[in-house]
C-alpha cells in the first residue's frame, strides 16, 4: 500500500500552490496533489537525469502506441498510434483546436460552471463565448447537476466547438453514455468540433468506470478531439505533456499543422514521464490512490454534513475537486476571501468558474487526511464566528 499520509514540504520547491500566499495560509487551491509521483516515474526521470544529456526530444512510435495501447486497455477503444499528437498540456491542446474550429462567427461552447481556464478561450481568441448551464439540484445538502438540453440545443447552433469537461471539473461528474450521445449528436448535426477535455478521466472514486465519448462510434470519433494527459492521475502537471487523441486524418492534419505553426514543443521529461506512467506499471499505485480519494472524499462530505450548518456541496464521482455552496450561510461576500482573511485557508474562488459560482468555491482534496482535516477545521471555525 502507498502511504499518501505523509505530508511533504513542498514550501521548499516552485510550487505554485504553496508559494502563492503567505506562510501561515494553508493552500487547497489549485489542481495537483500534495503527494509524489509514482515510484517507477520517478526511477525514469532519474535515469534520464543520470544519462545527463539533455537534448531535443521527439514523442517516440513506442510512447505513441502506449498511449494507443492504455486506451485499448483501459475502454476497449482502439486507437491508431498515428492517431496520438503530442502536446504541451492540456490547455494548450484545446486552445490549438480552438484556433482551427472557432471565429468571431462561431464560438466555444461550454457547460459552467466549468474549469476557468475554459473561459479564456473567448479571451485569447476574441471568439464569441456560448454557456449552457446545468441545472442544478440539491438533495438534503448535496448538489447534482444535470444538463439543460434546451439551453444546449439552443446554443449548440451557434458554435464551433465543443469543449467538454468530462469528468467535470468544478462539479465531479462523470457524464453518462446516453447524455455523452446525446451531446455527440447535437455537435455533428450542427457541424460543430467536439472537444473532450479527459484529463480526469482515471481519477475515478468508489471504483466508477468511465467512457470516453469518442469510443461511443466510429462517427462520433472522426468529430472529436479528445485529450489526455497522465499529468492529473499521476501527480506530473509540472512536467506539461499532454495528447490529442484525433482519428480523423483530415481534423488531425490541421490541428498538427497549428501545433507546429505554434512552435509546441513538449518537454523531455514530460514525455518519459508519460510513458512510464501510461505503461501498467503505476496502476497499482493508482488503485491506492482511489481508494485514498475516495476516502477523502467521503470524510469531505461527512464533515461538512455534520459539522457546516446551511453549507451545501458536491458528491464527486470523480477528481479530487469538492463544490462547496456557502449562499445559505451569513457570509457576505465571497467565501474564497472570507475563508482567505477569517480561516487563513486558500480555495479557488468560485466566480471564475462561471457566474454560477457566486457564493461557491472549489476545495482540492488531493492531499493528506492531516490537511484535509486542518483545512476544514479552520474553516469551520472561521463560519462558527459568523
Ligand atoms: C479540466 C482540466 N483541463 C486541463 C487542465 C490543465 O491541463 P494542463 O496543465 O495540461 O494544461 C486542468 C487542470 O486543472 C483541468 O482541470
Amino acid at each position: 500500500m502507498t502511504n499518501f499520509d505523509i505530508v511533504p514540504n513542498r514550501r521548499s520547491t516552485n510550487s505554485i500552490k504553496w508559494l502563492r500566499y503567505p506562510k501561515d495560509v494553508l493552500p487547497m487551491w489549485v489542481a495537483d496533489m500534495d503527494f509524489p509521483a509514482p515510484a517507477p516515474v520517478l526511477k525514469k526521470l532519474h535515469k534520464a537525469v543520470d544519462h545527463g544529456v539533455m537534448g531535443y526530444d521527439i514523442a517516440t512510435p513506442s510512447l505513441k502506441e502506449t498511449v494507443a495501447a492504455r486506451m485499448d486497455k483501459l475502454y476497449g477503444w482502439k486507437v491508431k498510434p498515428e492517431a496520438v499528437v503530442d502536446v504541451t498540456g492540456i490547455v494548450s491542446g484545446f486552445s490549438v483546436a480552438a484556433r482551427i474550429a472557432c471565429s468571431p462567427k462561431k464560438g466555444v461552447l461550454l457547460q459552467t460552471p466549468v474549469y476557468n481556464e475554459f473561459h479564456e478561450v473567448k479571451n485569447n481568441l476574441g471568439v464569441p463565448q456560448l454557456e449552457a448551464p446545468f441545472i442544478r439540484q440539491v438533495n438534503g445538502n448535496i448538489l447534482s447537476y444535470e444538463i439543460d438540453w434546451d439551453i444546449f440545443e439552443k446554443q449548440v447552433k451557434k458554435a464551433g466547438m465543443f469543449l467538454l469537461c468530462n469528468p467535470h471539473n468544478p462539479l465531479g461528474i462523470i457524464f453518462s453514455r446516453r447524455d455523452l450521445q446525446h451531446m455527440a449528436e447535437l455537435c455533428i448535426e450542427n457541424n460543430v468540433l467536439i472537444v473532450s477535455d479527459e484529463i480526469h478521466s482515471e481519477l475515478l472514486l468508489d471504483g466508477n468506470s468511465f467512457t470516453p465519448l469518442a469510443k461511443l462510434s466510429a462517427e462520433i470519433a472522426r468529430h472529436t478531439v479528445t485529450l489526455v494527459a497522465p499529468s492529473k492521475t499521476f501527480n506530473v502537471p509540472g512536467l506539461f505533456c499532454g495528447f490529442a487523441i484525433i482519428p480523423d486524418k483530415e481534423l488531425r492534419k490541421r490541428y498538427v499543422e497549428e501545433v507546429a505553426r505554434l512552435r509546441l514543443h513538449v518537454n523531455g521529461m514530460g514525455l518519459y514521464a508519460a510513458e512510464t506512467a501510461f505503461s501498467g506499471q503505476c496502476d497499482g499505485w493508482l488503485a491506492d490512490l482511489r481508494r485514498y480519494l475516495t476516502a477523502n472524499r467521503d470524510f469531505l462530505v461527512e464533515y461538512v454534513t455534520g459539522n457546516m450548518p446551511g453549507v451545501r456541496l458536491t458528491n464527486p464521482d470523480a477528481t479530487y475537486l469538492g463544490w462547496l455552496d456557502f449562499t445559505q450561510t451569513g457570509i457576505k461576500g465571497s467565501p474564497y476571501q472570507f475563508f482567505l482573511k477569517n480561516a487563513k485557508v486558500a480555495l479557488s474562488e468560485g466566480r471564475i468558474f462561471g457566474r454560477e459560482g457566486e457564493g461557491h468555491v472549489r476545495l482540492n482534496f488531493g492531499t493528506p487526511r492531516k490537511l484535509l482535516t486542518q483545512g476544514l477545521e479552520k474553516m469551520r471555525k472561521a463560519l462558527d464566528r459568523v
